[in-house]
C-alpha cells in the first residue's frame, strides 16, 4: 500500500474536518471589548441580519397590539411574517460566518413565532399567547447578550 497516499489522505481529512469545524461550528468571530462575541461581517451581511431584526421588533409590537385589540388574526399574521417560511434566504457565505449556537438560536426563534401563530389561531387564548411571547423573547435577550456585529471588510 502506498504510504504517501495514506499520509496525503490523512492530511486532507484533517484539513476538511478543520474547515468543517470553522464553517459549521465556529463561524467568523472575535472576542469583543464588551465581552460578547463579535460576528465579523461585511456591510451587506450586517444589513441583512439587522433587517431581519427590525422585522422581529415589528412582529413583537404587532403581536402585543393584536392582544390588546383582541384581534388574534393580527397576532397570527404578525408572527407568521417572521416564521420559518419568511426566513430570508441566507447566502452560504454568511451561513459560514455564523457560529452554530447563533444559527440554532435564530432558527429556534423563527420556529417559536410559527408555533405562536398556530396556537393564536387555534386557541385564541390571549394569556397563553402572551406567555409564549414572554418565553420567545428570552431568545432575543440571550442572543443579544452573547453576540454583536462588526463590519470587517467589503
Ligand atoms: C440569533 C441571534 C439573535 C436573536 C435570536 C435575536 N437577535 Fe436581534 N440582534 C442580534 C445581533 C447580533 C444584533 C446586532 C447587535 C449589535 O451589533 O450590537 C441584533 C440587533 C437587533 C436590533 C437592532 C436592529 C438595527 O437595525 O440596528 C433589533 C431591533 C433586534 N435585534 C431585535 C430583536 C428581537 C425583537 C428579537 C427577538 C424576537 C431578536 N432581535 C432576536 C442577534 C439576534
Amino acid at each position: 500500500m502506498c504510504k504517501t497516499c495514506w499520509t496525503i489522505t490523512a492530511l486532507l481529512l484533517v484539513a476538511i474536518l478543520g474547515m468543517a469545524y470553522k464553517f459549521i461550528i465556529q463561524g467568523s468571530v472575535e472576542q469583543a471589548s464588551d465581552g460578547r462575541l463579535s460576528l465579523q461581517l461585511e456591510t451587506t451581511e450586517r444589513d441583512l441580519v439587522l433587517g431581519e431584526m427590525r422585522a422581529f421588533l415589528v412582529a413583537v409590537q404587532q403581536i402585543n397590539e393584536g392582544i390588546v385589540q383582541d384581534d388574534m388574526k393580527k397576532v397570527a399574521d404578525a408572527a407568521r411574517k417572521v416564521g420559518r417560511a419568511a426566513q430570508e434566504a441566507v447566502p452560504g457565505s454568511l451561513m459560514g460566518k455564523l457560529p452554530l449556537e447563533f444559527k440554532k438560536l435564530g432558527f429556534d426563534t423563527h420556529t417559536k413565532f410559527d408555533s405562536l401563530a398556530l396556537d393564536a389561531e387555534q386557541f385564541g387564548d390571549k394569556e397563553q399567547t402572551l406567555g409564549a411571547l414572554v418565553e420567545l423573547m428570552q431568545n432575543c435577550i440571550a442572543c443579544h447578550a452573547g453576540y454583536r456585529i462588526d463590519v470587517v471588510s467589503d
